[in-house]
């Protein structure tokens, strides 16, 4: 009842003051459908609302800053000037989703000064898009407010209902935590960290605060997602939220100290962003957040690659192998890595990631020692000069990995060594990795430091012509357009979850990721996993994957990444090579993407069109339940034929009970064809499509 009163005395407001006032706005979206209203209320305060389709999405809300120095709180305002433009550009990702990525939106640009202390100057930049909006602030330049220490930002995001949302809970440390669904009101971030006993390092924040992308669905069926773009010199957003208003408001990520971020006029801040439709599906095809991020800062990018590798990984998961030398298990060992060399050459793949290969692993974890790696010390069973060559002479990659155990100082003094040795060795692409805390600053890994960080190692890797991927950063934000070799990240909780002996992963996380953690760019999920009882090696194991090996093919469409791994070893995907088929044939760089379906939490089904190519790729997903749906294949080009290979779950396959089981039918699909799509609890369908000619 309250938001519907205060909905009709704002329009009120709104009709009573814009023609005598230029302290009020309204900027549509260049469909109309959605609307802005910006003012200064009577006390000061700046307001934004956001209205879609008629409906109020965000009521007024309002936004500010609270700096610890000068120790001013900047509230109350003063509106000068606004100016208003338009932009309609098409532009191309260096990789992606799609060829083109149309950017056309009504920008609001509105110049406020403090209402008490007019010295101080702040602007607020609004771009209204057909899919969200997008705003940002900007300290222009200006004498009196020139260094300054963010305590607060201020922004309101006040929510219209106690929506149905997807959740993890706000943490100053990691992202890795499985999605809660529920209304706001029942939001327990506290108990819900506490309840996952598997992350290794957890900075909780509160009982109401979670983290973003922050998916959400209104009892009327709008689809909302609150997230940010471009985050460059700044923290990450949490979002405290209020119960009884079910209002957000920013919770930025403190330093050592306790302050927020550091800044020098002119300077902006990230953008925040509530991308918002209908239709589930729109909201994974939005590109509101690509288009918010500034373009490739890379010149010449003909060296980004996008690319499938395989690793010495997933054996020191499982306890075949180790990271370390010490114990005679050994993993990284010059005999056992050209085995995965010959396998890679076979089959087709770029790369071979291979971990544990550098001296350190022994005292890798939980010390927070300093100085645990140098990045260029081989085990001295590694014949990393012997491997290069052999890898080269199969035409396949070496993956670097660099775990710096959260020692992000002693990386940055290393990074040009360890760039170095990889040139010299012909490896462009590496791992990093964050395992721990950040030392010895007593940063987190979504504060301002550790943001720069993330950045500087992906910009002097470019330096480098070198390609990136980050485990445990802060959550991405568009960056992979202004970094096109910053390829992607982990970023949440990853496939290997599947080998947490506690919560780990359930059939649903892989339909929640796309509308979260994937609004932000690209993941390295790892699927890939053909074999599903983790006790091969060690009997003592009760983990287990929570998927169909379907499912597993599947998700090399429906999670999208420049850089897929295919994350089982050798001897299990031997064991499959007709499933194993799909994985050597899906592309990994796309010249479109059509979302079929989507419902956050249930499914998830989505076609694209190989790059350069005429072949389409398919993959549906389900979560804990079986599903049947009948896609329509008005995608594929006129008059055409299309050899199909369909890997779908067998009649008796369930992720619990009989995940191994599938079938490959092959068959031949045109345009208007219906395609019934039969997924098990817990499984999914991926389907290849050749155009005959
Ligand atoms: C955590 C990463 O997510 C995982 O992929 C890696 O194998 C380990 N850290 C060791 O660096
Ligand atoms: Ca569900």
């Amino acid at each position: 009842m309250k938001k519907i009163i205060l909905r009709y005395l704002w329009l009120f407001v709104f009709v009573a003051t814009t023609s005598f006032s230029q302290n009020i706005q309204t900027t549509f979206s260049p469909d109309k459908n959605i609307q802005l209203h910006t003012k200064i209320d009577a006390d000061g305060r700046f307001l934004y609302e956001v209205i879609y389709k008629n409906r109020i999405i965000i009521e007024p809300s309002s936004l500010g800053f609270k700096l610890n120095k000068p120790n001013v709180s900047l509230r109350y305002f003063e509106w000068m000037a606004h100016f208003e433009s338009t932009k309609d550009e098409i532009w191309s990702p260096v990789l992606g989703e799609v060829k083109s990525i149309k950017n056309h939106y009504n920008e609001l640009i509105i110049k406020l000064k403090d209402k008490q202390n007019p010295q101080y100057l702040l602007n607020i930049i609004f771009r209204v898009f057909n899919d969200g909006i997008g705003f940002r602030y900007e300290f222009p330049q200006n004498q009196a407010l020139k260094h300054l220490i963010i305590g607060e930002e201020l922004t309101e995001f006040n929510l219209s209902g106690n929506h149905k949302a997807f959740w993890i809970p706000g943490d100053y440390d990691t992202n890795e935590y499985l999605y809660n669904t529920s209304k706001l009101s029942d939001i327990n971030a506290i108990k819900a960290a506490k309840a996952e006993t598997d992350i290794a390092l957890q900075s909780i924040i509160g009982e109401n605060t979670v983290q973003s992308p922050l998916m959400m669905k209104t009892d009327d069926g709008i689809y909302l997602n609150i997230h940010e773009a471009a985050l460059i010199n700044y923290p990450v957003m949490h979002l405290d939220l209020d119960k009884k208003s079910f209002t957000l408001s920013s919770h930025l990520v403190p330093d050592a100290v306790g302050n927020k971020a550091y800044l020098q006029a002119p300077c902006t801040s990230p953008w925040r962003t509530i991308v918002v439709s209908d239709k589930a599906t729109d909201i994974l095809a939005s590109k509101l957040i690509l288009n918010l991020n500034e373009p490739s800062k890379i010149k010449d990018i003909s060296w980004i690659k996008p690319q499938k590798f395989i690793g010495m990984w997933w054996e020191m998961h499982v306890g075949k192998a180790t990271w370390q030398k010490e114990g005679g298990k050994h993993g990284a060992n010059t005999a056992n890595v050209k085995t995965y060399i010959d396998f890679a050459a076979q089959h087709g793949f770029d790369g071979v990631l291979v971990e544990g290969w550098n001296e350190g692993w022994e005292d890798w974890f939980g010390n927070w020692k300093e100085n645990v790696f140098d990045f260029v010390t081989p085990y001295s069973d590694y014949h990393l000069e012997y491997l290069t060559q052999y890898a080269q002479s199969k035409g396949v990659k070496l993956i670097m990995h660099h775990e710096t155990s959260g020692s992000a100082t002693n990386y940055e003094r290393h990074l040009d060594k360890a760039f170095e040795l990889m040139k010299k060795y012909g490896m462009n692409t590496v791992k990093t990795g964050y395992v721990g805390k950040i030392i010895p600053r007593g940063e987190h890994h979504d504060s301002q430091w550790m943001v720069n960080h993330y950045e500087r190692v992906a910009e002097k890797a470019a330096s480098y012509q070198i390609m990136v991927e980050a485990h445990e950063p802060a959550h991405p934000t568009g960056l992979h357009r202004t970094y096109p070799n910053w390829l992607a990240n982990e970023a949440a909780r990853g496939n290997e979850f599947n080998n947490a002996p506690h919560l780990g992963l359930v059939p649903e996380h892989e339909t929640i990721l796309p509308f979260t953690r994937l609004m932000g760019g690209p993941m390295d999920y790892t699927p890939g996993f053909f074999h599903f009882r983790l006790n091969q090696y060690d009997s003592t194991r009760t983990t287990r994957v929570k998927t169909t090996l379907a499912k597993q093919l599947a998700l090399y469409v429906t999670m999208y990444s420049p850089l897929q791994m295919a994350g089982d070893f050798p001897e299990n995907f031997e064991k499959h090579l007709d499933a194993f088929q799909f994985i050597k044939d899906v592309a990994v760089d796309w010249d479109d993407t059509k979302v079929l379906e989507a419902e956050p939490g249930d499914f998830v089904t989505i076609a694209r069109k190989a790059k350069n190519s005429n072949d389409w790729y398919l993959g549906a997903i389900t979560d804990e339940n079986a599903r049947t749906s009948s896609i329509k294949l008005d995608f594929l080009d006129n008059d055409s034929v299309y050899e199909a290979l369909i890997y779908q779950d067998g009649t008796t396959a369930d992720w619990h009970t009989n995940p191994e089981s599938y079938v490959i039918i092959r068959k031949n699909l045109k345009k208007n064809d219906l395609l019934t799509l039969t997924l098990a609890k817990g499984g999914g369908c991926a389907i290849s499509l050749k155009k005959l000619k």
